[in-house]
């Protein structure tokens, strides 16, 4: 059973932590009473659709209270720092502040980007591993700095239902983007799909090389052509610089993924996260065809975190 959602190396047999999501979606009020007088707190420190929504939904479906707070707006400013002088912009200490959700919440789940200013202070996950201290709480990840293990979870569950033999192919592709994002999505497929057991390629231009904490030695593939030869899955995600922390890096552009790429793969199905940028990420062309799988993969999101919850909700009845 999970005590905490963070990453891979909190669920003890991926296979199982699947099958218990397509159970779910196959029951999704089998476990309506699990959560019953109990709360749970989702904690977003940056925008979110499907991860907010997915979430709230399957905590209900468990039977549990919801409570949702934008604290990025709708609550103090909140300070990290061991020992700060607060007489700054911030108000509250995390401190006192996750302690009084663990005093309102039986489950605390946090959203919390990278600053992509400070490579080791993003890489030490002090927000979300302050906020689990302080609340003496179970915590879930709903993404932090370095991972997205609800989106891994549910794109492993996806993967399981469009592929049904052992070790798919894999291959995880760079694609263009406007602004510089975060590294957590791809380093956290790459942590999940190595768990799954799959036959992973990266493919992205010089310079996007990804923390070999998440590699684990696979060496990347610089042309795009060649990565995508006899792909099962092709997961498209832009994420900035690892090694020239969060910088974006010029004259990529001809790194979308297309139709025509598409073409060249195993009749590969195209995943990506959401939310994706139309005609510069993905052409229409490729996003709307039928081997793109982006709203099944949205979707299977809430019977992800349903299985997460409903491990820890059983966990907590212990
Ligand atoms: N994929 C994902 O996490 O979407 P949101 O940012 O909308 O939650």
């Amino acid at each position: 059973m999970l005590k905490r959602f963070f990453s891979a190396a909190d669920v003890p047999d991926v296979q199982l932590l699947i099958d218990k999501a397509i159970s779910y979606k196959h029951s999704p009020f089998a476990d309506n009473t699990l959560g019953k007088q109990k709360t749970i707190g989702l904690v977003f420190f940056n925008p979110s659709l499907r991860t907010r929504l997915s979430s709230q939904k399957a905590a209900q479906n468990l039977g549990m209270n919801v409570m949702l707070v934008n604290a990025g707006t709708e609550s103090w400013k909140m300070e990290f720092e061991d020992g700060a002088i607060m007489n700054g912009t911030t108000v509250e200490h995390i401190k006192e502040g996750a302690a009084v959700l663990g005093e309102y919440c039986d489950i605390i789940a946090v959203r919390s980007f990278a600053s992509l200013t400070d490579r080791e202070q993003d890489y030490r996950e002090e927000i979300i591993l302050k906020t689990e201290q302080y609340s003496g709480r179970p915590l879930i990840s709903l993404e932090s700095a370095t991972r997205h293990p609800l989106q891994s979870l549910a794109d492993m569950m996806t993967i399981r239902e469009i592929i049904k033999k052992a070790n798919p192919r894999i291959t995880l592709s760079w694609a263009p983007h406007p602004k510089a994002l975060p590294q957590a999505v791809a380093n956290s497929f790459l942590e999940w799909a190595q768990r799954y057991g799959a036959e992973i390629t990266i493919t992205h231009p010089p310079g996007y090389e990804l923390s070999e904490e998440f590699t684990s030695g696979i060496r990347p593939e610089y042309n795009q052509q060649t990565a995508f030869e006899n792909a099962d899955i092709v997961y498209a995600k832009n994420w900035s610089s690892y090694e020239n922390y969060g910088a974006s890096l010029a004259h990529n552009e001809n790194w979308i993924i297309t139709k025509k790429k598409m073409d060249a793969t195993n009749n590969a199905s195209l995943l990506h996260c959401l939310p994706v940028r139309r005609n510069v990420e993905i052409a229409d062309d490729a996003l709307d065809n039928v081997n793109s799988r982006v709203i099944q993969q949205a979707g299977n999101r809430v019977w992800a975190a349903q299985a997460v919850i409903g491990d820890i909700l059983t966990e907590l009845g212990k």
